[in-house]
C-alpha cells in the first residue's frame, strides 16, 4: 500500500498540526450538499468498524478532528478557488478534509498530490457546480498533464460535481487533440453523481481500485482509459462525434488485475463506436445489464491493429439489451458470458468495494 511510504511523513505531520493548531470547522448551517452531521457520522461510522481490514490503515489517520472547508465564487465561504482550498491542506493529510463548492463555473486546473489522502469533493448537483479547463496533449507535450483535474491522493471522493476539458471536438487527422476532464491514479477513490465532460480521452482511468456510481461520462475517442480496476455502475455513457471508441483499457499483463467493469449502465449517442480497443495486450473490459442504443459497431471490439492481441484480451457482455447490444455479429474472440463468468463482475467484490468504500461514503447505498 502507498502510504506505508508516508508513515515518517506523518509523524511529522502529527507534530506540526500541533504546532500549527489545525482548525476543527464546525460550520454550521448553510453548505448544501451533504451536512455536517452525515459527515460526522460517517466518522462514528468507521471509528465502530475496527473488523474491517481496511479499517486499521484508514482510521490511525481518523484521529484528528475532520475539516471542512467551503469554497464560493460569490465570496460566501473559506476561499473562492478550490486549488486554494486544496493548498490548505497540511502536507501528508492525516484527517478528513471535506471540500463544499458551491454552485458556478470553477475555472481551474486542479491537482491533489499523494501527500494529501481523504479528500471529500461535494459540489451542488452536477448540472451545478462545474470545474473547467482546456488543456491538451499538445498544448501540454503530454495526455497525462492535460488533465483539468488530476488526482494522487489516496481513499479520495467526488460528489455531484462535473470536471470538464473544454478542448473542442478534434479537426479531423489533427494530433495530440486528447483532453482528459479527470485522471484518477489514486487508490480506492468514489466518485457518486459526477460528470466527466471532454472529447478524447475524457477519462484517465490511470491505476488503482475505483467506483463510479450514478456518474455521467461523455466523449468520443477512447473516453474511458488506462490501467485502472474499476467498476461503473449505473452510468450514463454519452458518446459526441467524432466518435471511436467508448473504452481503451491498458492492462499489460496476464497478473494484472486492471480490468473495467460496467454494471447496469447506458450507452447512448452520436455516432459509430466500438465498445473497446486493446491499448494493452491484456487489455480486459465487460458490459453487464447495460443498455446500447444502436450506435455500437456489430463487431463490437478492436484489437488496435495488431491481430495477436486477440488471443490475450479478455472482453466480453452479459445480459445487455438495446438495439446496439445483439452479439451476433461480434468479434469471435469476444465472449458472451455465461452466469459462471459474469459473477466475478457483478459486485463489488471486482474492486473489494465492501470493505473500503462505505468508509470513503458512507451511507451510499450500495
Ligand atoms: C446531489 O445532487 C442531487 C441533485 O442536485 C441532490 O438531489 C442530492 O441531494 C445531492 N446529494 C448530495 C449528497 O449533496
Ligand atoms: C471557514 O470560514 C468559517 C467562517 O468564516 C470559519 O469559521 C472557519 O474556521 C473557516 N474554516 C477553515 C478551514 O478555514
Ligand atoms: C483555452 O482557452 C483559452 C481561453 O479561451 C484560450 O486562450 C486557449 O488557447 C485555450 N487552450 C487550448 C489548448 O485550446
Ligand atoms: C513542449 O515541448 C517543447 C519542445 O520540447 C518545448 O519547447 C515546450 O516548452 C514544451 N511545452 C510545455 C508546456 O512543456
Ligand atoms: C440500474 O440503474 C438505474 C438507474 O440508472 C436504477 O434506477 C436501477 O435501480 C439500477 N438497477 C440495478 C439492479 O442496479
Amino acid at each position: 500500500m502507498a502510504y506505508s511510504t508516508f508513515g515518517p511523513v506523518l509523524l511529522i505531520n502529527a507534530v506540526l498540526s500541533v504546532l500549527l493548531c489545525q482548525v476543527p470547522a464546525a460550520l454550521a448551517a448553510e453548505q448544501g450538499g451533504t451536512t455536517e452531521k452525515e459527515f460526522k457520522a460517517w466518522l462514528d461510522y468507521i471509528r465502530t468498524t475496527e473488523s474491517q481490514p481496511h479499517f486499521k490503515e484508514f482510521a490511525h489517520k481518523v484521529k484528528q478532528p475532520s475539516t471542512t472547508i467551503v469554497v464560493d465564487l460569490k465570496g460566501t465561504g473559506n476561499f473562492t478557488s478550490i486549488q486554494k482550498a486544496i493548498d490548505s491542506v497540511p502536507f501528508a493529510n492525516a484527517n478528513p478534509v471535506y471540500i463544499i463548492v458551491k454552485p458556478g463555473v470553477y475555472w481551474e486546473k486542479l491537482q491533489i498530490p499523494a501527500t494529501k489522502d481523504f479528500i471529500t469533493l461535494q459540489g451542488h448537483g452536477r448540472l451545478k457546480t462545474f470545474v473547467v479547463w482546456n488543456d491538451t496533449a499538445a498544448s501540454v507535450n503530454s495526455t497525462y498533464l492535460s488533465a483539468s483535474i488530476a488526482v494522487d491522493a489516496q481513499y479520495f471522493a467526488a460528489m455531484n460535481i462535473s470536471f470538464q476539458n473544454a478542448v473542442p471536438a478534434p479537426a479531423p487527422g489533427v494530433e495530440g487533440q486528447q483532453g482528459v476532464a479527470l485522471r484518477i491514479s489514486g487508490d480506492n477513490a468514489v466518485f457518486y453523481g459526477c460528470a466527466f465532460i471532454g472529447h478524447q480521452g475524457t477519462l484517465y482511468d490511470q491505476q488503482g481500485k475505483h467506483y463510479f456510481r450514478d456518474c455521467y461520462i461523455e466523449g468520443s475517442i477512447d473516453f474511458i482509459f488506462g490501467d485502472g480496476r474499476s467498476l461503473y455502475q449505473g452510468c450514463e455513457i454519452h458518446v459526441v462525434p467524432v466518435a471511436g471508441s467508448i473504452t481503451a483499457q491498458s492492462r499489460s499483463s496476464a497478473t494484472s488485475d486492471s480490468g473495467f467493469v460496467f454494471l447496469n449502465c447506458t450507452i447512448s449517442g452520436t455516432g459509430v463506436v466500438y465498445l473497446g480497443r486493446a491499448w494493452g495486450r491484456y487489455s480486459r473490459v465487460v458490459f453487464l445489464y447495460t443498455y446500447m442504443e444502436s450506435i455500437i459497431r456489430p463487431e463490437g471490439w478492436q484489437n488496435w491493429g495488431d491481430p495477436t492481441r486477440e488471443s490475450t484480451v479478455y472482453y466480453g457482455q452479459y445480459m445487455c439489451y438495446g438495439p446496439g447490444a445483439g452479439t451476433d455479429g461480434r468479434t469471435p474472440w469476444s465472449h458472451a458470458l455465461t452466469d459462471e463468468e459474469a459473477k466475478p463482475f457483478l459486485t463489488l467484490d471486482f474492486i473489494q468495494g465492501q470493505s473500503w468504500v462505505p468508509l470513503v461514503i458512507p451511507g451510499l447505498r450500495l
